[in-house]
């Protein structure tokens, strides 16, 4: 058995796995996490740098300590878990939202979520579904065959936030690749560089909005032309704010939806069942959320003791959700590794919980359902274009995807 330093309980029993790990197949979590899934709901797992920290992989466990205030998700905390080498230096920066705790966290958030309530997503589905039918009566022009990740799965989302946020979209290429290398640059100052990059253009953003006689119909004309004006914004918190935005509305659904098409091609009989009954779209999105877990490894750091079923995580140390384990907790999910398009997935983790739940998940979830809903009712003949074991996805340290989706029809 491991010798453990600060911690103590049943929960320490095994000996700690690394995390995060490469999946090894894109929509299973990684097979080196199966010593973590045999129900115990606190792990104890080895960070890149050798650094011990929990893993949470129970649900009922995941979900009460998500909505505990004593874990913080301070980046500055000399305590809190950092990935991997490439997010080393996200210690020194300023995440608006994600990064805040209450009441600084309450306060950015209240100022957002008018703009993604369920009833404001519902209403754009008009314009997303005319950017989905756009996008791909041109991928139709073009093709077969397509990469639909750059034909696609990237710019369906990153028009709908840039259209939002009042984003030009003429710059996608130039913030896309800067998002790429922010979440997946190769080294810890690249990843800094990108974020340097981010924060110049959409400064100029801002700059030009404030210059500007009124606001024009974006999110962020409205924040800087009444917060910013008013005084309940400053600019670093304002330009944090947008930056977060821009990013996680994009990188996000468009691994979703290259994820999501690829992990329905590789399961004829339900992607048959989807199309003979578009009706079970809602409920595909979340199975797909449920069994993606995209967003994997959420990081909290404890500013107390907490007790955990008689462990204790000390004040100090890091804890690591698992999405992927959580979501495919066998005491909430039968056969949790299929899919399942009858089963009710509404306790899944993929957003989150608590105060940190995922901000656009409404937008997310129109989006899914449109872009996958037009995907596979245009081309009935969808399919991959390459073996699947060679088509490529991303590592384990970020936001799991398809690095490039080669499709015909
Ligand atoms: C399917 C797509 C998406 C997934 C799977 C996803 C997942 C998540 C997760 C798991 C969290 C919580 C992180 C944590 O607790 O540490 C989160 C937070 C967040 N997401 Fe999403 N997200 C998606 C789409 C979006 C979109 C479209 C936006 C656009 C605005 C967005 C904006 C945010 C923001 C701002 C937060 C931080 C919220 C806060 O701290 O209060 N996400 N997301």
């Amino acid at each position: 058995m491991t010798e453990l330093k600060d911690s103590t309980g049943p929960a320490t029993a095994a000996a700690p796995v690394a995390f995060p790990q490469d999946r090894t197949c894109p929509y299973q979590p990684p097979t080196g996490y199966d010593p973590l899934r045999d129900g115990r709901p606190l792990s104890r797992v080895t960070l890149y740098d050798g650094r011990e920290v929990w893993l949470v992989t129970a649900q009922a466990t995941a979900r009460s300590l998500l909505a505990d205030p004593r874990l913080s998700t301070d980046r500055s905390h000399p305590g809190f878990p950092i990935p991997s080498e490439r997010f080393a230096g996200a210690r020194d920066r300023r995440v608006a939202l994600l990064g805040a705790d209450d009441p600084e966290h309450q306060r950015q958030r209240r100022m957002m979520i008018p703009s993604f309530t369920v009833k404001r997503a519902a209403a754009l589905r008009p314009w997303i579904q005319r950017i989905v039918d756009e996008l791909l009566d041109a991928m139709i022009a073009q093709g077969p065959p397509a990469e639909l990740v750059s034909a696609f799965a990237l710019p369906v989302p990153s028009t709908v936030i840039c259209g939002l946020l009042g984003v030009p979209y003429a710059d996608h290429t130039f913030f896309e690749e800067q998002s790429r290398r922010l979440l997946r640059g190769p080294t810890a100052a690249d990843t800094q560089d990108a974020r340097d990059r981010l924060e110049e253009y959409l400064g100029g953003l801002i700059d030009r909005k404030a210059e500007a006689a009124g606001p024009g119909d974006g999110i962020l004309d409205d924040l800087v032309h009444h917060e910013l004006r008013d005084g309940a914004l400053d600019r670093a918190e304002l330009l944090s704010l947008a930056l977060i935005l821009l990013v996680a509305g994009h990188e996000t659904t468009a691994n979703m939806i290259s994820l999501g098409t690829y992990t329905l091609l590789r399961h004829p009989a339900r992607l048959a069942e989807l199309r003979a009954d578009p009706e079970l779209l809602p409920t595909v999105v979340e199975e797909l959320l449920r069994m993606l877990s995209i967003a994997e490894g959420l990081a909290r750091v404890a500013l107390a003791d907490i007790d955990v079923d008689g462990t204790t995580i000390r004040e100090g140390e890091g804890v690591l959700f698992s999405t992927s384990v959580i979501n495919r907790d066998a005491s909430l999910y039968e056969e949790p590794d299929s899919l399942d398009f009858h089963r009710s997935v509404r306790r899944h983790v993929a957003f989150g919980f608590g105060i940190h739940q995922c901000l656009g998940q409404n937008l997310a979830r129109v989006e899914l359902e449109i872009a996958l809903g037009a995907l596979f009712a245009r081309l009935p003949g969808l399919r991959l274009a390459a073996p699947a074991e060679e088509i490529p996805w991303k590592p384990g340290d970020t936001i799991q995807g398809m690095l490039e989706l080669p499709v015909t029809w």
